[in-house]
């Protein structure tokens, strides 16, 4: 008879659908309350005789959870929409935001911006999907040579649309040099920024993307030193007085002569660590006096005119002023490197 009426008031508990505030209250009123059924079932156990009453005690606590916890599962639920729907006391009051801070790669290259601009460089943008002409033949990398192959290009298709040349994610910024000159005549001064891509194996040392900014000085009489002192001018501003520069032959198709400039390790002060390969010296940039064949490919007279290049990485110019020692911090956006920045 007692179990029996558990049962039922288990079925209805179970199929109680508390939809708003005055359905919880029933439910209070019906089965949580002190004067509600299960108080009443509670007041007759005594009623049950002896040997059942354990038994059906224990049924009617069950029974007890049971209501508790769906009237507590609901009350909260209410309250919930409640607070969200509160309007605050003053409106006019704003949620203090917190400040986010600049990447590291977009202070840098400011930075290297800042420092051109000041010496007359303007800054040029170009196209990060570009052909095979812009980004290798007009800068004088022959066809089938092994130059090309310095770049692990990555293709996107031969001949895409009406374009009769291969189309590919630029491998350098060196294409906007070509832009540059096909549409403006000497004298030039300029640096470009941009990202660029390689089919390169992620790692600590290596990225599929990263940014390089380029330089191009065009005009009449524009000498080797010229070229010098611009580059020792700027490594003194981005890493300080103290730092020492070289120069090195090496070899680029567009630029002859072409040379790497080091510069000392920041982080053991030239005695030869990790970072640099135990060498004291870091390479930071790439340069030259641009080839004649490039001028004449762009349609500058290259017996009036010359100039030099140069390239070079912000990743790498980021890493040696912040000592970062691993390129893929760059693109994790894990907000515990990027808050050092602000
Ligand atoms: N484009 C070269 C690279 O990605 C860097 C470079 C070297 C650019 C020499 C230049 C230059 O303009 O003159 O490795």
């Amino acid at each position: 008879m007692m179990q029996e009426e558990i049962k039922k008031i288990q079925d209805e508990i179970n199929a109680f659908i508390i939809s708003n505030e005055s359905d919880l209250d029933n439910f209070r009123i019906d089965f949580v309350g002190r004067k509600g059924r299960l108080a009443t079932l509670f007041d007759q156990l005594k009623n049950v005789p002896a040997e059942a009453r354990r038994e059906v005690g224990q049924t009617l606590n069950g029974l007890k959870n049971l209501a508790e916890s769906k009237f507590a599962t609901a009350q909260e639920s209410f309250s919930n929409t409640q607070a969200d729907v509160k309007a605050p006391d003053d409106l006019t009051i704003s949620d203090p935001i917190s400040q986010g801070s600049l990447h590291p790669l977009t202070m840098v290259r400011a930075r290297i911006l800042e420092i051109f601009n000041r010496m007359g460089f303007s800054v040029s943008d170009g196209p990060e999907i570009e052909t095979d002409f812009y980004n290798f033949t007009a800068l004088n990398f022959p066809a089938n040579h092994p130059a090309r192959e310095m770049q692990d290009t990555f293709f996107i298709e031969k001949g895409a649309g009406d374009i009769q040349d291969d189309v590919l994610l630029r491998t350098h910024t060196s294409n906007v040099q070509i832009r540059l000159m096909q549409h403006q005549k000497p004298p030039i001064r300029s640096v470009m920024p941009g990202r660029v891509f390689r089919n390169e194996a992620i790692s600590a040392r290596a990225h599929c993307l990263f940014h390089q900014v380029e330089g191009l000085y065009v005009d009449e009489n524009v000498s080797f030193k010229d070229l010098k002192d611009t580059l020792y001018h700027f490594a003194k501003e981005m890493f300080g007085k103290d730092t020492q520069v070289r120069f090195r032959p090496s070899y680029f198709p567009f630029t002859e002569p072409s040379a790497e400039m080091d510069i000392t390790c920041l982080l053991c002060k030239g005695e030869g660590c990790n970072v640099c390969k135990q060498a004291g010296w870091v390479e930071i940039a790439g340069a030259g006096m641009v080839d004649p064949n490039v001028l004449e490919n762009v349609g500058i007279d290259s017996t009036k005119y010359n100039g030099f290049a140069f390239g070079m990485g912000i990743e790498r110019i980021t890493m040696l002023k912040y000592q970062i020692k691993d390129l893929r911090l760059f693109t994790e956006n894990d907000v515990r490197f990027l808050k050092q920045f602000s």
